[in-house]
């Protein structure tokens, strides 16, 4: 069943557990298989240049054994392009990264990266590869993503997941001018980092976005709840809020 807004189930923290005994259990294709059956349209991977999480088989059996499209984020990086091009993901996500940094901080700088960026953008287009850009939900980083040819932005989330009361608000109409500025221009609108069942009403509720990519709660929350009902769960309140928003619950 297609629905309006897609859940993507980032799996990266399973192979974290997994990584911490360096065996191979829990097993993040497992994760995602799992997640297929309990609603999710998409799986979403970061194979980071350190490979703290994810690994290169990984994604190789991501592309070979699920059947959802793969959203795989990677840094700007030749080694990352090489990989990408290989195995032909539905999307690639461009995020920024740093070694020291614990998790993706901050949106990437699209338009401070211009030159960096463009051929990274087109030589993943040309395979046929969908182009997101993670930025921060800042009307100039949609712009230069636009310019640079890119198919959809996915806007950050965390620094509204991360503040409470008035702050939250504040950044939660930050979100609702990013999401409307893209579609104004032509863009798809993804959204994602840090979401709970807590923050992710209001965030759902943005009628423009037709995707969340949701990871370490899920999987985190999955150890009291298991990843099945977690998984729905989350896809209950996102269609909830969808609907109660006005929005169609499916289609
Ligand atoms: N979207 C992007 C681009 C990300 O880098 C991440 C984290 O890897 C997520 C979504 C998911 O964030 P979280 O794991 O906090 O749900």
């Amino acid at each position: 069943m297609r629905r309006q807004l897609r859940l993507g189930v980032n799996i990266d923290h399973v192979a974290t557990i997994r990584n911490a005994r360096g065996g191979r259990h829990p097993d993040p294709v497992r994760a995602a298989r799992l997640a297929a059956q309990s609603g999710a349209d998409g799986i979403t991977a970061h194979l980071r240049e350190d490979r703290r999480h994810i690994s290169d088989d990984d994604i190789e059996r991501l592309i070979r054994e699920i059947d959802l499209p793969l959203n795989f984020e990677m840094a700007a990086t030749e080694e990352m392009l090489t990989i990408a091009l290989r195995h032909k993901p539905h999307a690639a996500c461009l995020v920024p990264e740093k070694r020291e940094e614990r998790t993706t901080e901050g949106g990437l700088d699209v338009a401070g990266g211009r030159d960096h960026l463009a051929s990274f953008v087109r030589r993943l287009r040309e395979a046929g590869i969908r182009v997101s850009m993670f930025v921060e939900p800042d009307a100039a980083q949609l712009d230069a993503s636009l310019e640079l040819g890119a198919d959809i932005v996915e806007l950050h989330t965390g620094t509204y997941c991360e503040a409470e009361g008035a702050a939250r608000e504040r950044h939660l109409r930050r979100l609702v001018e990013a999401a409307a500025h893209a579609e104004r221009i032509g863009l798809e609108c993804h959204a994602g980092h840090g979401l709970t069942f807590d923050t992710v009403g209001p965030v759902a509720a943005i009628a423009t976005l037709s995707e969340l990519n949701i990871g370490h709660f899920l999987i985190g929350e999955a150890i009291f709840g298991g990843l099945d009902s977690t998984v729905r769960r989350m896809r209950a309140l996102m269609d909830k809020a969808r609907a109660e928003a006005g929005g169609e619950r499916s289609a």
